[in-house]
Formats: C-alpha cells, structure tokens, sequence
C-alpha cells in the first residue's frame, strides 16, 4: 500500500457502505470497486478505499492506519469509550456530520411484556453491540442490570433465553418488528460522520482534504 495517498476508511457491507459510495462518487472520487477486494484506488485521486467492518473503522483512524474514516457516531462512541483510560489513541477530529445512516440506539424487550418503565430493567440482563454505551446509561440512571455482549444478532437474545432485553440500533424498526420487540427508551441518536486522525501531518493529504471539504459541504446544501 502506498503511504502517499490518503487512506479513507468506509463499511464494506451495511446500512452505510452505498451512501459512503455515493458521497465518494459525488465527491468526484472516481472508484474502481471491485467484487471483494479489501482496498480500492481511485483512479483520478491519490486516495485508497479502505472497505472493513464498521466497527474497525475508528480504531483504523486513532491508530492512524486510516487518514479518514466514515462511520456511525453510535460506533464511534463506544469505541472512544472503550479506549478512554487505557493507554491508546481515542482521538478523532470529527470533520463533519453527514447527512445518511441516522439510527437510534434503543433499549427494547418482549412485546407480550407490554409497556415497562426503568425500574423493570433493576436485575435484568441486557444484550448489546454497545457495552459501554449502555453501561454508562445504566449508571446515569441507577440501574443494576448485567450487559451480555454480543456482536450480531443482539435482536434474537431475549427469545434464544440470552437476555431479557436488549440495547441495539434502530432505523426504521423493521427488526424489532419482525423479532416481537418493543421499543423503549433512546440511549444515543446518531448520524455517520467523516472523521480524521489528529497527528495528520502529511501537507500533501492535508491539501487533498481541504479542497473535498468545500465539495462536501456543497453535496450537502445540495439535499437540502
Ligand atoms: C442495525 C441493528 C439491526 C438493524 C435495525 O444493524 O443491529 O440489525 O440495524 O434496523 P431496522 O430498524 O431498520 O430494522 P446494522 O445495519 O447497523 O449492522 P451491524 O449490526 O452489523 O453493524
Ligand atoms: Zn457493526
Ligand atoms: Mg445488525
């Protein structure tokens, strides 16, 4: 790989990887994106596309292994949160808010339980990608509840008899749905945001940003 160009970082498959895409290609990035390949090199632009799970993606930019990075704020925060105390990297400068793959992180348990407030959360467990996030919750609101964490398919937890409930993202609730979930309390909202590594220090790379941001911004006042 070649360390000249800058290195963005964007979801391989998920609610995010088309509109990252479409951002690039209206940001005049011209893509070869190939079948499964991991890195794709513009063909106009000293850039590599990076395409990993999302989750990787803000440690790839703290650790400076990415330039940029596009992922979800609900993604960030857990892994700044995760990192925070420990003797890693957890800074990013947030270059921008983008204007696709709004969610909800939300708390959610068994329909057939019908309506319930905090206090029912008092001894439950409670699946999640977001361990932190969610402990942090628990804590703010004085709930003793144990946090089970799973990487998927947190929504099948309460009926397989890992959880009583579960804190997983929500965008249009067609999961909950489908899984007999209600839907309680937001924890986070988030948007996916352009983030970029704060020791950046390469003038070439930095040049490069600073001429996609004007185009960015532009994109943007365009949808509105
Ligand atoms: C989230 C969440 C649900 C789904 C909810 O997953 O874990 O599976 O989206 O969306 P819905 O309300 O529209 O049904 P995501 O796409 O973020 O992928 P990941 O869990 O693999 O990161
Ligand atoms: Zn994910
Ligand atoms: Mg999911």
């Amino acid at each position: 790989m070649n360390n000249n160009r800058l290195r963005i970082a964007i979801q391989k498959s998920g609610r995010l990887s088309k509109d990252c895409q479409d951002l690039l290609k209206q940001l005049g990035v011209k893509l070869n994106l190939r079948e499964q390949r991991l890195i794709a090199h513009s063909t106009n632009m000293p850039i590599d596309i990076l395409r990993v799970r999302d989750d990787d993606i803000p440690g790839l930019v703290m650790d400076g292994v990415c330039d940029l990075g596009i992922v979800g704020e609900n993604v960030l925060v857990e892994a700044q949160a995760e990192r925070s105390g420990g003797t890693q990297n957890a800074e990013v400068i947030k270059l921008s808010k983008l204007d696709f793959g709004y969610c909800r992180l939300a708390l959610a348990w068994p329909q057939e339980l019908g309506p319930q407030d905090k206090s029912w959360f008092e001894g439950k467990r409670i699946a999640t990608t977001y361990p932190e996030i969610l402990k942090q919750y628990l804590q703010r609101e004085n709930i003793n509840a144990s946090v089970v964490m799973l990487t998927g398919s947190v929504e099948v937890a309460p009926r397989a008899g890992l959880a009583d409930a579960i804190c997983d993202l929500v965008s249009t609730g067609a999961t909950l749905e489908a899984n007999g979930l209600m839907q309680g309390d937001t924890i986070l909202e988030s948007n996916a945001c352009l983030i970029q590594n704060p020791n950046l220090s390469d003038n070439n790379k930095l040049a490069l940003i600073e001429k996609l941001m004007p185009r960015l911004k532009g994109v943007k006042q365009a949808k509105e």
